[in-house]
């Protein structure tokens, strides 16, 4: 069956239709100065690294002041670095640099809330109840006689009510604000003109400043149902839904007037200013709505990160992307982890289900995990995507093999997660530990020699095997597996944007796919051997092959 692809790239102005590019969580990527934590003079100092990965992109997580309440995702101010990262200027030379190795940058913005910090909400704390400040988030009155119970029955992401009552500035019990996230995430109100116009601005400041694309945090969050009225039966589900077309918070028609407005603030550029969205909607058809031509560039397809490993659940996810994506001009694009999810070696170290895999949280673990057989999954798993039309976002350490550590002691545990749910959730800190560069023992390198302090999550000391000193030159580690299989994606002319033809004669537990000119995936899901058509040139294996048999969990690339 032949599934719609989209038109090639013409040209450098569409990188984006297809660029692989890599996210970096700046905390866990490499720390310069010493303190424990990643910064912007470490990640500079590895920039080569990552020119020789073959990546074209990089994506870092919000890097703005903030209280670190949820890693940066509760933003203080807009408009600077947090000195822990470094300053305005450390930034300014370090897009400069990508830009000299022919990279492109992306960042974070998180526009549904701010830090409880941000001076906007301290003023809205402070000029009490009647004041304009107010207005620029969402503050609602109690219900009952005393107020004392929250405005609607809306949870946070992270775990009991979305909503927190204040202090008034005179000492009395005051109104509640909404949070869909942390109390220290205060949502903003979207039907403010003055917050529209903030934001337009706050774009305009990083597009000024050379970056080339931003990535917008719960993109599908911003804007409320009027009335704000109760989640329904149906509607009690996190960062999912969309099988409702009415759901009071998620994905209401209101955000695409927002995002029209932004695709004009990007047009008038004359080099691409790109979007990414971060919208998790369920089905691609409401997915393909945030990247109409005259709204965002680009969307995560959350139904493949949350595929389980199995062929059919893939295929479905893969052409329901591709087509819903075809239908409006924009390309699909493909992700397998990030700092939000369990990783996904460890997930297919986990015995598989049909359904989506529950990737977001870590509640106790379903069970052990086969390292082995995931780390053979895994790497299978990356020459599918890879060989996929669109683009791709890989998560940092991915390529070095890194599993989801699910042991951190309690007492290092950062995420609000942990707290808000009582300690039944262990949180997503398992899947942002620093990254092991070098050397036989804790901290591999992420910090200098010289360090003051220990890195922020302490790393398992089995981790000496997976350094990136360590796997380089090692012809079977993962990292090399990730060079190779860049370089080819890079110069193969049937990479990237275009199309692809499934194998009508797959066999069962099998995903074969051609794609012009010249290039053939092949991944066994299953557990035997299976042939390999003969006659073809192997460009690129996940295992080493014998007599053309494609071993189970296994990805081979050909030439046709
Ligand atoms: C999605 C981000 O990826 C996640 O890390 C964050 O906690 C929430 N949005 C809230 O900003």
């Amino acid at each position: 069956m032949a599934v719609p692809g989209n038109r090639p790239s013409a040209d450098a102005r569409d990188w984006w239709r297809e660029a692989v590019c890599y996210q970096v969580y700046l905390r866990s990527f490499a720390d310069g100065n010493g303190d424990g934590v990643g910064d912007l003079i470490g990640l500079y100092q590895r920039l080569p690294y990552l020119v020789g990965l073959g990546v074209d992109a990089l994506w870092i997580n919000p890097w703005f002041p903030s209280p670190m309440v949820d890693g940066g995702y509760d933003v203080a101010d807009y408009r600077a670095i947090d000195p822990v990262f470094g300053t305005l200027s450390d930034a300014r030379a370090m897009i400069e640099e990508i830009h000299a190795l022919g990279l492109r940058l992306l960042i974070d913005i998180v526009p549904n809330h701010t830090s409880s910090q941000h001076p906007w909400f301290r003023a809205a704390l402070a000029g009490g109840p009647d004041c304009v400040e107010r207005d620029r988030y969402i503050f609602r009155p109690g219900v009952g006689p005393e107020g004392d119970a929250p405005p609607n029955n809306w949870r946070s992401v992270f775990g009991g009510s979305a909503w927190t009552r204040i202090v008034e500035p005179d000492g009395r019990a005051g109104s509640w604000y909404l949070h869909l996230f942390a109390p220290e995430q205060p949502d903003v109100n979207w039907d403010s003109p003055l917050v529209r116009r903030e934001f337009e601005s706050i774009l305009r400041f990083w597009f000024d400043l050379g970056v080339d694309g931003i990535r917008i945090d719960v993109a599908h969050a911003m804007v409320k149902a009027p009335g704000l009225p109760d989640l329904g039966p149906s509607d009690i589900e996190l960062l999912a839904s969309a099988a409702h077309p009415d759901h009071p918070h998620w994905d209401r028609e209101g955000v695409h007037e927002i995002f029209r407005g932004w695709r004009a603030v990007a047009d008038s550029y004359p080099e691409p200013r790109v979007f990414l969205a971060e919208a998790c909607v369920g089905a691609s058809e409401r997915l393909a709505r945030y990247v109409r031509a005259d709204e965002l560039h680009t969307a995560f397809n959350f139904d493949y990160l949350t595929a389980s490993w199995r062929a059919d659940t893939l295929r479905i996810a893969i052409n329901s992307s591709l087509s819903a994506m075809a239908a409006v001009g924009a390309p699909a694009i493909w992700a397998l982890s990030n700092h939000d999810v369990v990783r996904h070696l460890t997930r297919y170290g986990r015995p598989q289900s049909d359904g989506p895999v529950h990737t977001l949280a870590n509640h106790s673990p379903p069970g052990p995990v086969d390292l082995a057989l995931g780390t053979r999954r895994a790497r299978a798993a990356v020459l599918l995507m890879l060989a996929l039309p669109g683009g791709v976002y890989l998560y940092q350490g991915e390529e070095l093999g890194l599993w989801e550590v699910e042991d951190l002691p309690e007492e290092t545990l950062q995420d609000p997660t942990w707290e808000r749910s009582g300690h039944t959730d262990r949180g997503r800190d398992g899947c942002r530990l620093p990254m092991p560069w070098s050397g036989d023992a804790p901290p591999f390198g992420f910090s200098p020699d010289h360090a003051q302090k220990v890195p922020w999550l302490p790393q398992p000391p089995q981790w000496k095997q997976l350094t990136a000193q360590a796997q380089t030159g090692d012809e079977q580690s993962m990292l090399e597996l990730y060079r190779k299989a860049l370089h080819i994606r890079r110069v193969h002319p049937a990479l990237g944007e275009g199309s692809l033809a499934w194998d009508s004669t797959a066999v069962p537990d099998v995903l074969s796919f051609t794609r012009p000119p010249g290039f053939r995936c092949v991944v066994n899901l299953g557990q035997g051997a299976v042939p390999l058509p003969d006659h073809r040139e192997v460009l690129l294996s996940s295992v080493p092959l014998e007599a053309g048999l494609l071993p189970g969990d296994a990805a081979v690339w050909l030439a046709r």
